[in-house]
């Protein structure tokens, strides 16, 4: 190999891994972001005992796509997909609220809206407790509180998630 082919096969190596690169990039934030085509298929979920749940946390379980939280005490199983067009919509830890990447939708703790074009807040799935296990029940699903319900708002932790 000469050193003018050697450069050439140089040079085109590299675009070939950056073009992968780039493909697995776009990749990731397509699956991180594209709509959720159904719920979770109506399983149920053993996610633990209540004391598990510290206040104000949510706890994110993938095999039902879905939070637990802890607002105030009262427990919710809230569905991972945004009540506008399905998003999968993430906690934010700084802000404590969930913050959808798509449109900007933002619900607070207990999932429900506080601004953007979502029309509810974010539905829940049962949950219920056997003995001192709690079960969630992905087949039974309530949609979220109304626009204007904020039992459980509080003032952001912090800043948001959004173009961080
Ligand atoms: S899909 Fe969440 S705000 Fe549009």
């Amino acid at each position: 190999m000469n050193t003018n082919s050697r450069r050439d096969f140089l040079r085109n190596g590299w675009k070939v891994g950056g073009a992968l690169l780039g493909a697995a990039a776009a990749w990731t934030t397509y699956e991180a972001l594209r709509p959720l085509a159904s719920g979770a298929g109506g399983a149920t979920v053993k996610v633990g005992s209540a004391s598990d749940f510290a206040e104000g946390t949510a706890t994110y379980f993938p095999e039902g796509r879905f939070f637990v939280v802890n607002a105030q005490r009262h427990f919710f199983a809230i569905s991972q997909k945004c009540p506008h067009l399905g998003c999968r919509i993430p906690f934010c830890e700084s802000s404590g609220r969930f913050e959808c990447a798509c449109h900007g939708s933002v619900f607070d703790l207990a999932g429900e809206y506080i601004k953007g074009p979502s029309p509810r807040g974010m539905d829940r799935f049962g949950l219920q407790a056997d003995g001192t296990e709690l079960v969630v029940d992905t087949s039974v699903v309530t949609p979220g509180p109304d626009r204007g319900v904020q039992e459980f708002l509080t003032p952001p932790k912090g800043p948001e998630c959004k173009g961080a």
